[in-house]
């Protein structure tokens, strides 16, 4: 972990910020795997039920990538056949994460900051923070990041934000399929504590299987995720979490989970 990305434990939660602020919290390497490890350490017990993703302040979430040119003049290098690529290891990472991943969008969210709120399973926003992919006005598109808009974003108004880099504000009804909440920036905790509290009662296992089939089947043929999600079905009812659902649903009385 470098000074560039925070953790801090809130309840079961953790905070995860980029704390870069005076980059409008832009992602470098560094960046990238901070977070990769932050999600490590997530996932290494079992205390933490739900990663929150924010950004330091108040003006952004994640501006994008680190535009500050390199030595040879260009923003940033990108080595065409490295299979290690920090973008593609963070996102990646993310995808396999299987505990929910909140992001906290405390502030404008651009190019691969917008990837970023793409990639996570809910978003809490101020209203008035932009989202967009601005990746044509400096000569490029948000190429990595496209498999992430494409899960989130309605195909038509996908195109129109990457065709014209212009960008819409989380409050506004365009930006409804990206965000579950737009709320004022002075209820932005309260609404991310409440979101998280309604996941942070039920089952471990339950939510981690289920994370896990959700990518996969997001993937598949109907015919092979009906197949597969009978497997995953009968796997689940055999877990300890899915015993100790069915017996307090009998005994009308609240589940004790064990996460296994
Ligand atoms: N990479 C590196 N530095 C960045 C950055 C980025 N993606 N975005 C902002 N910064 C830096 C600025 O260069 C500036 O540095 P300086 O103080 O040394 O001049 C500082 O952050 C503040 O930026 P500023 O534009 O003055 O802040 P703002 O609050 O008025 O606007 C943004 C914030 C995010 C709307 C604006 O900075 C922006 O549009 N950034 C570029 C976003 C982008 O195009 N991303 C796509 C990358 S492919």
């Amino acid at each position: 972990m470098t000074d560039e990305v925070t953790t801090r434990r809130e309840g079961s939660s953790l905070v995860v910020t980029i704390n870069r602020e005076s980059r409008r919290n832009a992602l470098n390497e560094s960046v990238a795997a901070s977070i990769v490890a932050a999600l490590d350490a997530a996932e290494s017990g079992p205390a933490i039920r739900v990663v929150i993703l924010t950004g330091a302040g108040d003006k952004a979430f994640c501006a994008g990538g680190d535009l500050k040119p390199n030595a040879d003049g260009t923003p940033f290098t990108i080595e065409v056949s490295d299979p290690r690529h920090y973008v593609a290891q963070l996102l990646r990472r993310m995808d396999s994460c299987r505990l929910p991943l909140v992001a906290r969008v405390n502030g404008h969210a651009l190019g691969g900051g917008f990837g970023l709120v793409c990639a996570c399973d809910l978003v809490v926003a101020r209203e008035d923070a932009l989202l967009g992919v601005t990746e044509v006005r400096v000569g490029l598109f948000p190429m990595m990041i496209l498999p992430y808009l494409l899960r989130v974003l309605p195909y038509r108004r996908l195109t129109e934000l990457c065709l014209t880099g212009e960008t819409i504000a989380a409050g506004a009804p365009e930006a409804a399929a990206v965000v579950n909440y737009a709320v004022p920036a002075a209820d932005l905790d309260a609404k991310t504590d409440w979101l998280v509290s309604r996941i942070a009662d039920k089952s471990p296992t339950g939510i981690r299987l289920g994370k896990q089939a959700l990518g996969k089947i997001r993937e598949m043929s109907t015919d092979a995720a009906l197949e597969y999600a009978q497997f995953m079905l009968a796997n689940m009812a055999r877990t300890e979490d899915a015993r100790e659902g069915f017996a307090a649903f009998a005994e009308k009385r609240p589940p004790a989970w064990t996460g296994r």
